[in-house]
């Protein structure tokens, strides 16, 4: 890994936000509406208060667990993201090496730069594949075969977008591709678009009429483990599991329904519902160890990073991705110890202050 300065992720958002174009910052960092959710992600981790328990014995903290059977060396993974090519040429790629050496797992956007293929080859054994239905179930139907076929495994089917949230920061400076560039697994324009920024073309590929019935239909298709990406309500994660599938907590990002609860709100009533019929993951704001803690007391089995990855991609490609999980791993490590907790295991909701 590079010597990198940072000694944080928010030092590492605010340099990223003097590199990036002014498109490619707004398209990252920006969330929809007011973005009242994008705040409350962050500020929703520093309002819950930790209680630590003192006179344990940590000389050695264990940060290792297990996703879908898959070894993770701490419960932190990359959540699908859309155009890594934005900031770096290796793009997806250089991500997926980072999330593979540091021993976490990738989901790799349906809107990526890189195939699936290569991206796999980069993180071996590491990678899941996230899913929007297309219109055309047949183009969707080709995308499971080569996840499945590139070693896959995992499909995130993110339900929380049919239609695209209000960005206003990217309606205002619209995030493009470079010129001749086509997107793997979006494929060249179709006449007549040529009007539509990319993220609005992409759009009009993608079903608004998914419903609950589409993902038995997904069920059916595939024997990988299904993830449902974007729930927020005890409900929805109920239903998931019912599918048979695994529950991803998040509101996007603040990226689509503002004002919307966050998923660390969410988090408890869904640990509820699901009652450990399936695995939960969750996403959102996490920026620090502490976060990682408090998401895992309460239900999570890991959580994602979308802007950080892409922060530290930008800033250093591979070893910038790299950093941004190894300060996450030290964090979590000196926040457990610090708790008195010694294994992912041990991690409770009595480790919550309820005031
Ligand atoms: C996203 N997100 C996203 N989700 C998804 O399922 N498919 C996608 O292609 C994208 N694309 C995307 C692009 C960018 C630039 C961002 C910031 C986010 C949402 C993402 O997976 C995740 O839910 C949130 O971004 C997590 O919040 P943080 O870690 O960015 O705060």
């Amino acid at each position: 890994t590079p010597d990198l300065p940072y000694l944080n992720l928010r030092e590492m958002e605010a340099a990223a936000a003097e590199v990036l174009s002014p498109a490619a910052l707004a398209y990252y960092a920006g969330g929809a509406n007011d973005e009242v959710t994008l705040r409350a992600n962050r500020d929703g981790y520093a309002a819950l208060r930790l209680r630590p328990r003192m006179l344990v014995d940590v000389s050695a903290i264990d940060t290792s667990t297990t996703v879908l059977g898959l070894p993770l060396d701490f419960p932190v993974g990359i959540a699908p993201c859309a155009l890594h090519g934005l900031v770096h040429p290796e793009a997806e790629v250089a991500t997926a090496r980072a999330a593979a050496q540091t021993g976490s797992v990738m989901a790799l956007s349906t809107m990526s730069h890189r195939t699936i293929e290569d991206v796999a080859h980069a993180a071996p054994g590491r990678l899941w594949f996230q899913l929007y239905l297309y219109r055309d179930r047949s183009v969707s139907r080709a995308l499971i075969r080569r996840a499945e076929a590139a070693g896959a495994r995992a499909l995130v089917l993110t339900v929380d977008a049919p239609v695209l949230g209000r960005r206003e920061a990217i309606i205002r400076t619209p995030v493009r591709v470079a010129p001749g560039t086509v997107l793997p697994n979006v494929g060249p324009r179709t006449p007549g678009s040529e009007g539509l920024d990319d993220l609005s073309y992409f759009d009009t590929l993608l079903d608004p009429a998914l419903s609950w019935a589409d993902l038995a239909w997904l069920r059916a298709q595939t024997t990988l483990p299904i993830i449902v990406k974007g729930l927020l309500t005890a409900e929805d994660a109920a239903l998931a599991v019912e599918h048979g599938c695994h529950v991803w907590v998040s509101n996007h990002g603040g990226r689509q329904l503002d004002t919307a609860v966050t998923a660390l709100d969410a988090l408890p009533e869904i640990a509820h519902a699901v009652a450990g019929r399936a695995e939960i993951y969750l996403d959102g704001g996490v920026t620090r160890g502490t976060d990682v803690l408090k998401a895992l007391a309460l239900g999570a089995a890991a959580v994602f990073v979308a802007r950080p990855a892409l922060y530290g991609l930008a800033l250093a490609g591979e070893g910038g991705v790299r950093h941004t999980l190894d300060l996450l791993r030290d964090e979590l490590r000196l926040a457990m110890a610090l708790c008195g907790k010694t294994r992912i295991a041990d991690l409770g909701p009595d480790l919550i202050w309820r005031g």
